[in-house]
């Protein structure tokens, strides 16, 4: 090692005068300018962070910054705006008539979002994810109505529920013609062919004509003359190509036969579910495509 610097050269450096084994010599490159001001201009902006922001850790607590900020203040500030314009929704909802909620976009983006999600918590088991039901479960995206597509007949349903044990509750059943032996199962095959035919499907036209007189005589009264239902009996329109519980020639035979009465109970929602939501749930499944 020699304690003098000298110029290397070979690169035309200065060197540190570091010298190992005899010739290996070390120059002296200065850093870059460029990586200098970067450096600089980093401990500038970390200084000044120190000051403004939360920096240290101290014993038990930590440097606050002159600004104040924190993640904690931050998110309490946004679940607290969250909640008030929740509660602002809530007493609007409660506050104003169906008709007037769904003239109001804001309101009804609310109603709507929290509809869909009380649907698939209390609804979809039995309605399915998408509203589009199940066997004696109905669809409720269609226009086909037992009880009725307007608001106030869905609430109804809704609030009071079909064969729920309520005071109110709807209660319907179809009668069961082969079980109680009320039609043979000539006559109940011949009903099902003319009901079939009222959407479409073919059958022997005598069997269909039968069908027709023995409609008449046994069903309309629920059904309707013109077989469209009755949605104060919550009697099915038979004649829309909608089956409830299948449509098949098996399936309404079996209809007829058993009446299916009592398969499925439509609880009753009030008093377990809050005022509020049964009108966010009556508009949001009025809303599916099939309200009137
Ligand atoms: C335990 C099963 C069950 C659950 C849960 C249920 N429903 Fe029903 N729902 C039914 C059945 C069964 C019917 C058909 C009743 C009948 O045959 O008349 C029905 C009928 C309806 C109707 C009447 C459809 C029409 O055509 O008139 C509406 C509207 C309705 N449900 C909405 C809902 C909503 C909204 C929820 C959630 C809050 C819900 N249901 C939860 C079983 C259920
Ligand atoms: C006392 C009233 C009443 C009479 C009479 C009656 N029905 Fe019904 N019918 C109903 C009701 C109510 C339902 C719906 C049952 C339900 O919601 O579970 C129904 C359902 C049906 C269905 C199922 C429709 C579907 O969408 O799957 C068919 C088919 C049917 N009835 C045919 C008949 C025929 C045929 C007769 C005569 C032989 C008849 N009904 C007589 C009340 C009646």
């Amino acid at each position: 090692m020699s304690g003098h610097k000298e110029i290397d050269a070979v690169t035309g450096a200065e060197t540190t005068g570091h010298v190992w084994d005899g010739d290996l010599k070390e120059l002296n490159k200065p850093l870059p300018r460029w990586w200098l001001y970067v450096l600089y201009a980093s401990i500038v902006w970390s200084i000044g962070y120190w000051v403004l922001y939360p920096t240290w850790p101290l014993v038990s607590t930590y440097t606050h910054g002159m600004l104040g900020y924190s993640q904690r203040i931050e998110v309490a500030r946004d679940i607290a705006a969250g909640k008030e314009s929740q509660a602002k929704f809530v007493a609007a909802i409660a506050a104003k008539p169906i008709a007037d909620i769904e003239k109001d976009p804001d309101l009804m983006e609310f109603v709507l979002r929290g509809g869909a999600a009380q649907f698939s918590n209390n609804c979809a088991p039995c309605h399915g994810r998408g509203a589009q039901g199940f066997k004696g479960y109905p669809n409720l995206n269609d226009d086909d109505w037992l009880w009725g597509g307007t608001v106030e007949t869905i609430e109804r349903t809704l609030r009071y529920g079909v064969r729920s044990g309520h005071p109110d509750t709807h209660d319907s059943a179809m009668p069961r013609f082969g079980v109680d032996q009320v039609l043979t199962s000539a006559q109940i095959s011949d009903a099902a062919d003319f009901v079939r035919s009222l959407s479409g499907a073919k059958a022997d036209p005598a069997a269909i004509e039968r069908g027709k007189g023995i409609f008449a005589e046994q069903c309309a009264a629920c059904h309707g003359a013109d077989a469209k239902g009755n949605q104060e009996m919550g009697a099915p329109n038979l004649a829309d190509a909608i089956w409830l519980y299948g449509g098949e020639k098996s399936d309404v035979v079996e209809t007829i036969r058993t009446g299916r009465a009592g398969i499925g109970v439509m609880p009753a929602w009030e008093g377990k579910l809050d005022p509020v939501t049964i009108k966010m749930l009556t508009i949001y499944v009025h809303s599916l495509g099939g309200g009137k």
